[in-house]
């Protein structure tokens, strides 16, 4: 366990880069093993009604083609995994006011009755919102609190409020979710120590899984001309995540693979025990476009699950066949 300013230190200096990614490896051997949870993501709407800076989907963007796509058409997707062996379905939207609460618990009791672990991804949402997921059978939620650095949230998140992001994750957590959180790592303004409070954070709130994701500029939102994240910073504050919270799952994120041709498998090798391959139905894939070149919009599900299935093999590791509920206990 690393304090506050030792965490800094780590992060500011790059000669001890290959002690920390193998100290976070060994980390996750120990405390999680060698299998590789696989979770399906469904995109299945684009349509939000926030704001973040950052994102691509962000409300103002007009160049953003909308979709949604419906229950049966979900279903379908979800059936398709299930068949493919996939035991977490994560269902990812941006905040979109037609999937009302009695839509969504529809979904939800339709796709649990396939033998899934199901987790939800659509923003801040009421506790009473919540109580109605988890009653339907929601098991997971992830919510990033994007950064703890009060300023910035309020820098990149026009009419959003932090305290709110706070008391989702809470509610989660006090309605028996497994709760997934994270920051975005190399938004303009963050500084190091900023990173050591999201890392520190993640530990106070007890995540059961946290994912970390290096920012990546959008030509069509306001940091158009901002810098990307570093990877490597992203991958140093993954490291760190793992040896602060031995027990957790941590995704090797997208964004990583979005900046790096390898960045799912170095990620996998530096502390990371899951990854999210994409099951959406790839005419829809383009459109949710959070960030640009994003991996894997001109494949579809099946080309997803062998591509990964194969990476995960090459590096002596295997996916995992339960359905990969947290160990960490609190
Ligand atoms: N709307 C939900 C929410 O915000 O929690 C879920 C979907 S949102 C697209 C999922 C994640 O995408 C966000 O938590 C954010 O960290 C990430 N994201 C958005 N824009 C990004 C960008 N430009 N670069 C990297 N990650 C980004
Ligand atoms: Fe909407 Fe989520 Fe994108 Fe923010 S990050 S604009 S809430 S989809
Ligand atoms: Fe989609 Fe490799 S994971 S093609």
């Amino acid at each position: 366990m690393f304090t506050k300013k030792e965490i800094i230190e780590i992060l500011k200096d790059d000669t001890k880069n290959e002690w920390l990614f193998s100290l976070a490896d060994k980390t996750r051997k120990e405390n999680v093993g060698d299998g590789i949870h696989l979770r399906g993501l469904v995109e299945f709407s684009n349509i939000c009604k926030c704001n973040c800076k950052y994102c691509g989907l962000r409300k103002d963007n007009n160049n953003a083609d909308r979709y949604r796509i419906l229950k049966d058409e979900i279903i379908k997707i979800v059936k398709h995994a299930s068949d493919m062996g996939y035991k977490t379905i994560v269902l990812q939207s941006g905040e979109d006011g037609y999937y009302t609460t009695d839509k969504m618990v529809e979904i939800i009791k339709s796709i649990k009755e396939f033998d899934v672990a199901l987790t939800l991804s659509i923003g801040e949402r009421s506790y009473e919102d919540y109580k109605a997921f988890k009653d339907a059978g929601a098991d997971r939620y992830l919510i990033r609190i994007e950064t703890t650095d009060k300023n910035l949230y309020k820098q990149m998140h026009p009419n959003m409020d932090f305290d709110n992001r706070l008391r989702c994750l809470k509610d989660l957590k006090t309605l028996g979710y497994e709760v997934g959180t994270g920051c975005l790592v190399g938004l303009p303004n963050q500084t190091t120590e900023s990173l050591a409070d999201d890392i520190l954070f993640f530990r106070e709130i007890q995540a059961d899984m946290v994912g970390i994701g290096p920012f990546i500029p959008h030509p069509d939102t306001p940091l158009n001309n901002a810098d990307k994240g570093s990877f490597t910073l992203a991958l140093k504050v993954m490291a760190l995540t793992r040896i602060m919270l031995p027990d957790i799952n941590i995704p090797a994120t997208t964004a990583m693979e979005t900046l790096h041709p390898n960045g799912r498998i170095i990620a996998l090798k530096s502390g990371a025990n899951v990854v999210m391959p994409n099951i959406t139905t790839q005419q829809y894939r383009a459109k949710y476009e959070i960030y640009p070149d994003k991996i894997c919009v001109n494949d579809n599900p099946d080309k997803c699950r062998n591509c990964i299935g194969a990476k995960i093999k090459s590096i002596g590791r295997f996916v995992a066949e339960n359905y990969g509920f947290s160990h960490n206990k609190g």
